[in-house]
């Protein structure tokens, strides 16, 4: 399984301007850059998908941030899966903290989302983590096990492998902090094991799970490599080109041990 580096460049580069240096800065960075062993895709604005599709550089692979459920229709707004597939996205990323908690996002709409973008070809990248609260209250294996349930009721087991999962504790998103190997590897093989009750072991392995939240180029081995984990999803560090592409080399050389 190849190792994923995803970045989630959220509600950043706010002009056609700044996206085409952003793309020139990118290019320079990945120039000779083989990163055989690790997928790298990146999940601009909705608004500047169409000029990543067509900067084409084979190294990248496209997603989104967000999605509707429906595919067409009166929805003011809304953006769906078969215009994102149609553009050239393969990958959206669905329940992430900042949807759940800005937009008001439950594990029943993900679940929608998540049948709709799986239906129309779309690989979901699927986030759940606790709150600083519920680590405080002990809560953490509750939340994620609910989270995981929840959102992917009625799945079938022949759609698992299109399917990612980033364990992305809210605390560490945007802040100072990660945690422990331990703690990640415990929700790791928490994860792993909802996901094998729901799919079968043999389908269950084929679901990646990734670590989100505060990863750099100082906390990439702690929080990927030593811990195990099959990729990471990057938000702020995903806007310099020089530490995205640095994150995806250190996990790239840590797939040659
Ligand atoms: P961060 O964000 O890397 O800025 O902590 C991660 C995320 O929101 O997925």
């Amino acid at each position: 399984m190849k190792k994923l580096v995803i970045g989630n460049l959220k509600m950043n580069i706010l002009s056609p301007d700044e996206r085409d240096r952003y793309l020139a800065w990118l290019k320079k960075e990945l120039a000779g850059k083989k990163n055989n062993d690790s997928e790298i895709i990146l999940c601009p604005p909705f608004v500047h998908m169409e000029a990543f599709k067509k900067w084409n550089n084979k190294k990248i692979h496209l997603g989104a941030q967000n999605m509707f459920s429906e595919t067409k229709g009166s929805y003011t707004g809304e953006i769906s899966p078969v215009m994102l597939k149609n553009l050239g996205c393969e990958y959206v990323i669905l329940g992430h903290s900042e949807r759940r908690r800005y937009f008001g996002e439950s594990n029943g709409s993900i679940n929608l989302k998540i049948a709709s973008a799986l239906k129309n070809g779309l690989k979901p990248i699927l986030c759940v983590g606790e709150t600083r609260e519920e680590k405080e209250n002990e809560r953490t294996l509750g939340v994620i096990t609910n989270q995981v349930k929840e959102a992917l009721l009625g799945v079938k087991r022949a759609k698992a492998e299109q399917i990612i999962l980033a364990y992305e504790p809210v605390w560490a998103i945007g802040g100072e902090k990660v945690p422990t190997a331990n703690e990640i590897m415990e929700a790791k093989l928490l994860i792993r094991k909802i996901l094998v009750d729901l799919f079968g072991k043999k389908y269950a392995d084929l679901v990646p799970i990734i670590y989100g939240g505060n990863v750099n180029i100082k906390t990439v081995a702690g929080v990927c490599v030593d811990s195990g984990m099959d990729g990471v999803l990057i938000g702020r560090e995903s806007l310099q080109p020089h530490e995205f592409v640095k994150i995806a080399d250190i996990i790239n050389n840590s797939c040659k041990f």
